[in-house]
C-alpha cells in the first residue's frame, strides 16, 4: 500500500516503484518518467494495455454521464495528454467545460496540441499544478475526474481533501486506476506481461526501460479495492462504490459530496 511512513532518519519517507523514497524524490522522480516518456505517452499507452485503456476511460465516462444539455464544469487531475477530458467533452455534446490539470508541463503541451487538433479548444483548459493544492476556489466544479493518476500523488490524502474541496455539494468524484487483479488465471499472465513484456517495449518504443519499470512496479504498490475505498470515504465522501474492469487490473472508483 502506497502509504506514508517515517524513515530511518526521521524524514517522511513514501514509495517510487519498489524502492523507499522521502517525499520531495518521489515527486521530482515522477515528474522525470513523465517529462521523458510526454511524446510518446498516448502510442505506449495503446501498446502496453492492447488499446483497453480506451475501453475502461469510454467506460468511466459513461458512469460520469455528462450532461448534455447544463454547461458542467469538470475538473481532470493528472489529466497528461488530455484523454479523458476530451472525451467528457465530447459525451456532453461539447457543453461540458473541461479544465485538465496536471503537474507536469511536457504532458500539458502534449494535450494543448491534442485539443487544437481535436477542435476541443475553446471547452478546454490546461492548468500546470499539483494535486496536492489545486489553484481553485472551493465548491467550484461539478465533477472531478482521475485517471492514472492518484497511485503518482505523494500524499493520496491530501488530493482526495483536495477534490472533496474543490467540489460543488452534488458533486461526483471519479477515479480510474490499475489495482488488484481477483482472477487466479489472469493475475499470473498480467504479472508475466507487466514485468517483462512492458520494460521492454518501452525499451524498444522509447528507449527508456526504467519508466516502465517503474510504472509497473507503482501499480502493485497501490492499495487495493476496499483500502482505496475507504480512503476516498475518510476525504468525506459518500456513497462510495467501485467496479472492476477486466477482472480488476483496473478499477473504477466512486464518491459524492453531498
Ligand atoms: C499515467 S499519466 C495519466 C494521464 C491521463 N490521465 C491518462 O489517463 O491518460 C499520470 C499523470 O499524473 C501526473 N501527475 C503526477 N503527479 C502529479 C501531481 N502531484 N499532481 C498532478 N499531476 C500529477 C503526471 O504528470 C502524468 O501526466
Amino acid at each position: 500500500m502506497n502509504q506514508q511512513r517515517t524513515g530511518a532518519h526521521g524524514g517522511m519517507e513514501t514509495s517510487f516503484g519498489f524502492q523507499d523514497v522521502s517525499d520531495g524524490e518521489k515527486q521530482s522522480r515522477v515528474n522525470d518518467v513523465f517529462h521523458r516518456v510526454a511524446k510518446r505517452y498516448d502510442v505506449m499507452n495503446d501498446l502496453m494495455s492492447g488499446g483497453l485503456h480506451r475501453v475502461w476511460k469510454d467506460s468511466m465516462i459513461a458512469w460520469l454521464a455528462p450532461s448534455k444539455t447544463a454547461r458542467w464544469k469538470v475538473l481532470d487531475v493528472a489529466g497528461g495528454t488530455g484523454d479523458v477530458a476530451f472525451r467528457i467533452v465530447e459525451a456532453s455534446n461539447r457543453n461540458a467545460h473541461a479544465t485538465v490539470l496536471d503537474i507536469n508541463g511536457s504532458m500539458l503541451a502534449v494535450g494543448r496540441d491534442r485539443a487544437e487538433n481535436k477542435g476541443l479548444i475553446d471547452n478546454t483548459e490546461f492548468v500546470e499544478a499539483d494535486a496536492e493544492e489545486l489553484p481553485f476556489e472551493d465548491a467550484s466544479f461539478e465533477a472531478y475526474t482521475i485517471a492514472f493518476g492518484i497511485r503518482n500523488v505523494p500524499h493520496i490524502d491530501r488530493a482526495l481533501e483536495e477534490a472533496f474541496r474543490v467540489l460543488k455539494p452534488g458533486g461526483r468524484f471519479l477515479c480510474l486506476e490499475f489495482s488488484e487483479v481477483e482472477l487466479p488465471i489472469l493475475d499470473k499472465i498480467y504479472d508475466a506481461w507487466s514485468f517483462n513484456a512492458i520494460p521492454n517495449i518501452g525499451k524498444a518504443v522509447t528507449g527508456d526501460a526504467d519508466s516502465y519499470q517503474y510504472l509497473v512496479e507503482s501499480i502493485r504498490k497501490f492499495p487495493r479495492q476496499g483500502d482505496f475505498a475507504e480512503m476516498i470515504r475518510s476525504a468525506g465522501f459518500e456513497r462510495v462504490t467501485w467496479r472492476n474492469f477486466t477482472g480488476g487490473i483496473a478499477a473504477l472508483h466512486s464518491g459524492w459530496k453531498l
